[in-house]
C-alpha cells in the first residue's frame, strides 16, 4: 500500500473494525481483535510506519487521520470490554473466582500406585487382606510353627492372651489367603499396612506398608523371579539401575534372596545413603517353600511359585530422596504438598 491509498485504507479499517468487534463474543476473541488492529504488527502499526515515509506535504494530514483512527479503535475496544464485563445483574463476571482448594494424594499412595501399575502391566491381579491376622496365616502356614526361632525376625503385636490374633507383621499372610481362594496358575500383588514392635526413628516405624507378590503355576522358576524383579526395579528406578540378588533366608521361601539396586543417589560410587557400599537393599524374595504349599493343600510336586515383599516407605524415600520415615506420619502440609 502506498500513502495515496492510505486515506481509503483508514476508512476501510474503521468499518471492518466496527463490524468485527461486535462479533467478538469473549475475551479471547477481543484479544485477537486487539492484536489484529492495535497490535505491534497490526493494521494501525502498518499505517504508522507508512506515515514515517510519506512526503512532507501530506504528512500532517495523514498523521492526524492515523491518530484519529488510533483513538477510534481504542474507544471501540474500551466500550465492548466494559459492556462484556458488566453482566445482566450488574455483577462483574470477569473477576477471578475464589480459588478451589483440591485434595492431594499421600506420597505413599502415589508410590504404591506407581509400583502396582508396573505389576499390572505384567498381568498381575491386585489383592488385599486384613490388618488383623491369625497366627496361622501370619506365621504357622508360612512354615513358622509356634516357638520357631525365625518368628523373632518379626516383633509382633499380639491382640489376645492366647496369641491367636495379631497385627500382621508383613503382607505374606495374603499369600495364604490368595492360595486358598484361587486355583493356579495366577499372579497377584497385595498392598497393605504392616505392624512391628519397633521404636519410631528415622528409618523404623511400628506401622509401615509392604507390597507382596505371588505367582504360582506349573513351571515357575527362579528365572521368572529374576526377570520380573529386574524389570520392576528398572521401570521404577530407571533403565540404568543395576539389580543384584544375594542369598538370604526366609522360612517360607527356598531358595531365598535379597535384592539390592545400585544406589539411586550416587549410582554405585558410594555415599552416606548406601553406607558407602554403592548398593541399596530393597526387597526380600524367593521360591515358595514346599511346606507352604502343603499348608494350603497344594501339591508341591505339581506346582512351584515365586514370592517377594517390598517395603513401600523405603521405596518412596529412595524415589524422592526423603531422609526420615516419620514425615509420612506427621501430616505436615508443607511436606505433603511436595508430591503430585
Ligand atoms: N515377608 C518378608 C518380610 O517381611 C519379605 C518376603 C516376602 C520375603 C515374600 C520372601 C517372600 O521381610
Amino acid at each position: 500500500m502506498d500513502w495515496k491509498s492510505a486515506f481509503e485504507e483508514i476508512e476501510k479499517i474503521k468499518q471492518e473494525a466496527q463490524v468485527e468487534i461486535n462479533q467478538a463474543g469473549d475475551l479471547s476473541q477481543q484479544e485477537t481483535w486487539r492484536v489484529k488492529y492495535l497490535g505491534r504488527k497490526g493494521r494501525l502499526a502498518v499505517l504508522t510506519s507508512l506515515l514515517a515515509n510519506s512526503p512532507a506535504e501530506i504528512r500532517p494530514k495523514l498523521g492526524q487521520a492515523v491518530n484519529e483512527l488510533k483513538n477510534y479503535l481504542q474507544a471501540l475496544l474500551k466500550k465492548v470490554s466494559k459492556e462484556k464485563k458488566v453482566s445482566r445483574k450488574g455483577k462483574n463476571l470477569s473477576l477471578p473466582g475464589k480459588p478451589a482448594i483440591s485434595g492431594l494424594l499421600h506420597p505413599l499412595t502415589l508410590t504404591t500406585r506407581r509400583m502396582v501399575e508396573i505389576f499390572v502391566r505384567m498381568g498381575f491381579g491386585v489383592y488385599t487382606g486384613p490388618d488383623i491376622e491369625t497366627d496361622f496365616n501370619n506365621f504357622e502356614a508360612l512354615n513358622m510353627p509356634v516357638d520357631h526361632p525365625a518368628r523373632d525376625m518379626w516383633d509382633t503385636f499380639y491382640l489376645n492372651q492366647e496369641g491367636t490374633l495379631l497385627l500382621r507383621t508383613h503382607t505374606s499372610p495374603v499369600q495364604i489367603r490368595v492360595m486358598k481362594e484361587l486355583t493356579p496358575p495366577f499372579r497377584v500383588v497385595a498392598v497393605g499396612r504392616c505392624f512391628r514392635r519397633d521404636l519410631l526413628d528415622a528409618s523404623h516405624s511400628p506401622v509401615f506398608h509392604q507390597l507382596e507378590g505371588l505367582m504360582v503355576g506349573k513351571r515357575i522358576s527362579f528365572a521368572h523371579l529374576k526377570g520380573i524383579l529386574i524389570y520392576f526395579c528398572q521401570e521404577l528406578f530407571g533403565k540404568q539401575t543395576r539389580v543384584n540378588f544375594t542369598p538370604s533366608y526366609f522360612p517360607f521361601t527356598e531358595p531365598s534372596a535379597e535384592v539390592s539396586i545400585s544406589c539411586v543417589i550416587c549410582r554405585g560410587q558410594g555415599c552416606p545413603t548406601c553406607s558407602r557400599t554403592g548398593w541399596l537393599e530393597i526387597l526380600g524374595c524367593g521360591m515358595v517353600h514346599p511346606q507352604v504349599f502343603r499348608k494350603v493343600g497344594y501339591n508341591p510336586d505339581e506346582f512351584s511359585g515365586l514370592a517377594f515383599g517390598i517395603g513401600i516407605e523405603r521405596t518412596a524415600m529412595l524415589l524422592h530422596g526423603i531422609t526420615d520415615i516419620r514425615f509420612f506420619l506427621q501430616n505436615d502440609l508443607r511436606f505433603l504438598r511436595l508430591f503430585t
